[in-house]
């Protein structure tokens, strides 16, 4: 596989939203990985303050400062590029913003102590977004030694980002901010940063695994997405089961078509009997295989319905003992593998 052999070529932002828990941040942290091959500077952006990328990665919690995390995977003669992780605080990054703009970060700082933050945190969702996703689009833009025909510092940006539900009014910035400033600095911020967010350079990615809920709101959020004009990106199908029988099997076992006397021959032969009794032992099994054969179907039917949305799919398997270092690798090569870095 070549470096350019990718869904993505010309994708810098990747954003990775989807329903909590259904693996936003495993998967960011895979896709960061993945894109750091032949050499290439990644940095992985967390913008809800959990720490998360810090705990799967196995360091101390992340400082406001950017820091390498790890290596992306060699790929033959090439190396692995550099992943850097930073969690984006909205207060540092209010902080930071009074700075760029107003030289204040000394001022800041004392309105920090007085509660200026929280008027910027509480009171004006709008505004702590547009500085959260200004962070990420900032390192997008950013090009070594501050020369704007420099070469760009990080070759990709991944952001583990608010979950599906809140995902369009996090990324729609200018409208987010336009009932706050019509005009000034804040206005022009907001501008830049959406011209990012807006571009084919940016995508977004959704997570879900094979039930009912998230694919729902994958679905919803790709509809609101591309309502707002944003580039959506690949489905990463996460946490997916291989199926324990061939397909006609299933099929039969889901029908209640089982034939226990058959099983029950095969467990004696497997040589499985012991103190319970075999016939039992094959009812049960029976059983589990007809819920095994159910929740083929469904996730079957699930994944009919993320076809009909039209984007390149990702399947990520699910890894048995847990997420550790190890299986970020795995499922960064998954994710290499079927194009999606
Ligand atoms: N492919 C996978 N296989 C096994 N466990 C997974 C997989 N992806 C995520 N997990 C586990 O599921 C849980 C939720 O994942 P996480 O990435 O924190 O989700 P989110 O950021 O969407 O809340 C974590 O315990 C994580 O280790
Ligand atoms: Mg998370």
């Amino acid at each position: 596989m070549t470096a350019r052999d990718t869904d993505w070529e010309g994708v810098r932002l990747h954003v990775v939203t989807g329903k909590g828990g259904s693996g936003k941040t495993t998967t960011a942290a895979a896709l960061a990985l993945a894109l750091a091959s032949h050499g290439r500077n990644v940095l992985l952006v967390e913008v809800e303050g959990r720490q998360g990328i810090a705990q799967l990665f196995d360091c101390p919690p992340l400082p406001y400062k950017e820091r390498k995390v790890a290596v992306g995977p060699a790929n033959g003669a090439f190396p692995g590029g550099d992943v850097y992780a930073l969690a984006v605080d909205p207060e540092e990054a209010l902080l930071d913003y009074l700075e760029m703009f107003y030289n204040l970060r000394r001022a800041g700082a004392a309105l920090t102590r007085i509660g200026l933050v929280d008027f910027a945190t509480t009171i004006a969702p709008g505004l702590r977004d547009v500085l959260l996703t200004g962070k990420a689009t900032e390192a997008v833009r950013r090009r070594a030694d501050g020369n704007p025909r420099g070469r760009f510092v990080y070759d990709a940006v991944v952001m583990d980002a608010p979950p599906t539900g809140r995902i369009g009014r996090f990324l729609n910035v200018t409208a987010e901010v336009a009932g706050l400033a019509k005009v000034g600095p804040v206005r022009t911020h907001a501008e830049t940063v959406q011209r990012v967010i807006a571009s084919p350079q940016t995508a977004i990615h959704f997570v879900t695994t094979l039930e009912e809920m998230p694919v729902q709101e994958t679905l919803d959020g790709v509809t609101e997405l591309r309502g707002y004009g944003l580039q959506v990106g690949g489905i990463l199908i996460n946490m997916v089961r291989p199926p324990v029988l061939p397909p006609a099997e299933l099929a039969a076992v889901a029908r209640g078509d089982i034939d226990l006397g058959e099983l029950t021959v095969g467990l004696k032969t497997a040589g499985i009997d012991g103190d319970r009794n075999v016939e039992e032992v094959a009812a049960q099994l029976a059983a589990e295989l007809g819920v095994h054969a159910r929740r083929v179907a469904l996730e079957k039917q699930e994944r009919r319905r993320l076809a009909a949305a039209r984007q390149p799919r990702y399947d990520l398997p699910l890894i048995a003992d847990g997420i550790d270092l190890g299986s970020l690798y795995r499922l960064a090569a998954e994710l290499r593998e079927q194009g999606a870095a």
